[in-house]
């Protein structure tokens, strides 16, 4: 019996001795919790693709009167599952709500990349105890990647018994269905498959915005990275087909989209694992090109598959943006190897040469982790001295964070807390003096933006976006928003550019 056919039948997953002994007889409806050992594997069975998504009669109406409210946490690929469960909830009749306070149905859509990630959505249902108290009708549900976690299901099981229910990565599709077991259930229903070979295709979408928007290219992560645990929370690496992604940017431009983010885990393994066809991220950037869609991004890229093919389609420019982020993790080749990364400095390096040569304009970003286990100060002067030879236009940076479950995490570390801190410290000092001085160059050009709206902090003025993902705020009338305007930069701060809008000047990238 596969898991789906367990499910269907509601049995409690025999593999799973522990969890029954702990927790089954408390579950009459469905309960299928999460295994790491099954996410761990990756068969040999093929994707299947399924275009048969449809909202089950029984279910129609089922939000009449209700409204939803989901928070999101982590990266683009939930900003973008989120909007998918926005389009069933609006398929179901329910109404979207801005306020926990007004909600029929909260969903914390989670993040479990690191542990501070974990501890805001943990706070979040600590918060919300109250009013489940004062509503007991309300329904709360944990979805996202920390569900995908034993660990984590145990604990909202031990600590959170007001959540309704408990659903994984891969079953965002049955969303109808366990909102009608959450109804029906006086337990908590759990509903976490472990390993998923699908691709689901016309799932109903509720995009936020109308400038910009993304499309997912692939699903999934086969790299394993020794630090990491999007693997065993976002299952094996799954290519959407070719045809089924132009189809959606083409429809998207034809909406009047500026803007579109190709999205995957490691989009540079996109078309692997295609049997009948040889085709890759390459391939499908340079038909994409060919769209009316200003702007094309994609993230995130993985340094050991990023090939020739697709630098030179990228150097074909147009629309294809100048700006890459190329995640490193670490400067050093010993980190990289026990990181499983695939990669040497020198081999990063070689890449971001090819990439400069192609594309002299590039701007480049990184992602950056200090403090893994063990990382000796010399390696970690090898970081530092990898990103003043790249100049990265900037970084995301991280303190390494142990993950149950993880290769990592078994590794012991003799660095000290402290001592993390004061790299990340010296890190960002540097990620800020580039960033810094990069900007500076920019005072007194003219720079085309993306205008996506009212500036966070000053209503009075708009913020957007240039190619190379600068935020520039400006004065400019309304009228402008989600339109391409020219910006001349009047002055760079750290982190972002002032500027006045202009009338057509000479383009500067
Ligand atoms: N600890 C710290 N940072 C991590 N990242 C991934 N896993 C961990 C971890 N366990 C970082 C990597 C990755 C980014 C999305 O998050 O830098 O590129
Ligand atoms: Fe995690 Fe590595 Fe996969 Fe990125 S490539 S999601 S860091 S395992």
């Amino acid at each position: 019996m596969n898991e789906k056919q367990r499910l269907e039948s509601n049995q409690v997953n025999p593999a799973d001795k522990k969890s029954e002994k702990d927790y089954s007889k408390y579950f009459q409806t469905v309960y299928m919790p999460p295994s790491l050992k099954d996410a761990k594997k990756r068969g040999k069975e093929e994707v299947s693709y399924h275009n048969d998504f449809a909202i089950d009669e029984q279910f129609h109406g089922m939000g009449q009167g209700r409204k939803f409210y989901i928070r999101t946490y982590g990266c683009q690929m939930n900003e973008h599952d989120t909007e998918v469960m926005a389009g069933i909830f609006l398929g179901l009749g329910y109404e979207p709500t801005d306020s926990v306070e007004d909600a029929h149905v909260i969903l914390l859509n989670t993040c479990a990349i690191r542990e501070n990630a974990e501890n805001k959505v943990f706070g979040e249902l600590g918060h919300l105890k109250a009013l489940k108290r004062e509503r007991p009708e309300l329904l709360i549900g944990v979805c996202g990647c920390m569900s995908q976690e034993e660990s984590v299901v145990n604990k909202i099981l031990q600590k959170h018994q007001h959540v309704d229910m408990i659903f994984g990565t891969h079953n965002i599709h049955r969303l109808p269905h366990i909102l009608n077991e959450a109804y029906l259930a006086k337990e908590m229903v759990i509903e976490v498959w472990s390993k998923e070979g699908d691709v689901i295709e016309n799932l109903p979408r509720a995009r936020k915005g109308s400038v910009k928007a993304w499309v997912n290219i692939m699903y999934g992560c086969d790299k394993f990275c020794t630090y990491c645990i999007v693997p065993y929370t976002r299952g094996k690496e799954r290519s959407r087909r070719p045809e089924d992604i132009i189809q959606e940017v083409r429809h998207l431009a034809a909406q009047g989209y500026k803007e579109i983010t190709l999205l995957g885990q490691n989009v540079n393994a996109y078309g692997k694992d295609f049997e009948d066809i040889t085709y890759g991220l390459g391939d499908l950037m340079d038909e994409i090109r060919k769209i009316d869609v200003a702007r094309i991004r994609f993230t995130t890229s993985h340094p050991r598959d990023f090939d020739d093919r697709l630098i030179e389609v990228l150097a074909k420019g147009g629309n294809l943006v100048d700006h890459i982020h190329l995640p490193v993790q670490s400067g050093s080749s010993d980190i990289l190897k026990i990181m499983a990364r695939k990669y040497s400095r020198e081999h990063y390096l070689e890449l971001v040469r090819k990439i400069k040569e192609a594309i002299p304009t590039a701007s480049l970003t990184t992602d950056i982790i200090v403090g893994f286990p063990n990382e000796t100060d010399e390696q970690f002067e090898e970081t530092m001295s990898l990103y003043r030879e790249v100049e990265f236009d900037s970084a995301y940076t991280f303190i390494y964070s142990p993950r149950e479950g993880t290769p990592a995490a078994k590794m012991q570390d003799n660095v000290p807390m402290e001592v993390k801190k004061e790299r990340l410290q010296r890190l960002n000092a540097l990620v800020n003096e580039i960033s810094a001085k990069k900007l500076k160059e920019y005072e007194g050009k003219v720079v085309e933006v993306l205008v996506e709206g009212e500036s966070k902090n000053n209503p009075e003025v708009l913020a957007g976006y240039t190619e190379k993902s600068k935020l520039v705020n400006f004065k400019a009338p309304k009228s402008v928003i989600g339109q391409l305007v020219k910006v001349k930069v009047t002055k760079a701060k750290t982190w972002t550019l002032n500027g006045e809008m202009v009338e057509e000047t000479a383009e500067v990238k």
